[in-house]
């Protein structure tokens, strides 16, 4: 027997028959340092417009929205926030422009950062959305030259999956992946991306009304008993 398979089946055995599926470290989830944060894993939670923030104001159930997408020291973009009543283009969109709607935000950043997340706020017009959800349309290969010219933490979003984030970090055409629809949909996306499992199916439906619970927080995690981290040396 090949060392491969001795230790798979040692595997097996330690966890006393269960389906040990061997998970080896993915370059999604390897850690990444973003000037002073500390991220863990690169897979960023992408900004989603949800418009269940009535009146522009965030509301409560935003708190477990979030808190469900947190994983300690990932990193999360909050939907499109207005700075001023001119700058909501949808209704319902939340805004950090009075002292209700900043008082409203708090609550939903001390549960990201209670979980160790990292919460970055998107700030602007709204009105661009829509032209941006789409398929991924360009090769990623034509990034590079931008990629070589810019210093920063380099991000890449739309129409990624598992195996797409996985080779644009490994080949070094970007830092970190984010992830919209997947992400929407599997509040635990990296560690269904941990153990290669199945993804949630997004539902189109869903994304913009204005339920509290229905296509925001009902979206199930992966029941992972039947998974085993591989240990880190
Ligand atoms: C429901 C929904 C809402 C979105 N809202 C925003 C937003 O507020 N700001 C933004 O820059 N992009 C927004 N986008 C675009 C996503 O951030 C992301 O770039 C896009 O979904 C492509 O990534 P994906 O293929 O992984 O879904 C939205 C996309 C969806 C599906």
């Amino acid at each position: 027997m090949g060392n491969r398979a001795e230790e798979a089946k040692q595997n097996q055995e330690e966890n006393n028959g269960n389906m040990a599926i061997e998970t080896p470290i993915i370059p999604l989830l390897t850690p990444y340092n973003m000037g002073s944060l500390n991220l863990s894993h690169r897979v960023v939670l992408a900004p989603l417009t949800r418009q269940r923030s009535y009146n522009n104001v965030p509301q409560p159930h935003a708190i477990l929205y979030y808190s469900q997408r947190t994983t300690k020291g990932g990193l999360l973009i909050a939907e499109a926030t207005g700075v001023s009543d001119t700058a909501q283009g949808y209704p319902d969109t939340p805004g950090i422009w009075t002292k209700e709607q900043v008082e409203a935000w708090k609550p939903i950043v001390d549960a990201v950062h209670a979980k160790g997340g990292i919460f970055f706020c998107q700030i602007g017009h709204v009105g661009r959305v829509s032209n941006q959800v789409g398929e991924k349309s360009e090769c990623p290969h034509s990034l590079l030259p931008m990629r070589k010219a810019f210093k920063g933490t380099f991000l890449v979003a739309g129409g990624y999956d598992r195996e797409d984030g996985n080779k644009a970090i490994a080949e070094g055409r970007a830092d970190l992946v984010v992830y919209g629809r997947l992400f929407l949909a599997n509040p635990d996306l990296p560690r269904r991306f941990e153990f290669n499992a199945p993804l949630n199916k997004y539902n189109r439906e869903t994304f913009y009304v204005s339920d509290p619970v229905v296509g925001y927080t009902d979206y199930p995690f992966l029941d992972t008993s039947s998974y085993v981290t591989k240990k880190k040396h």
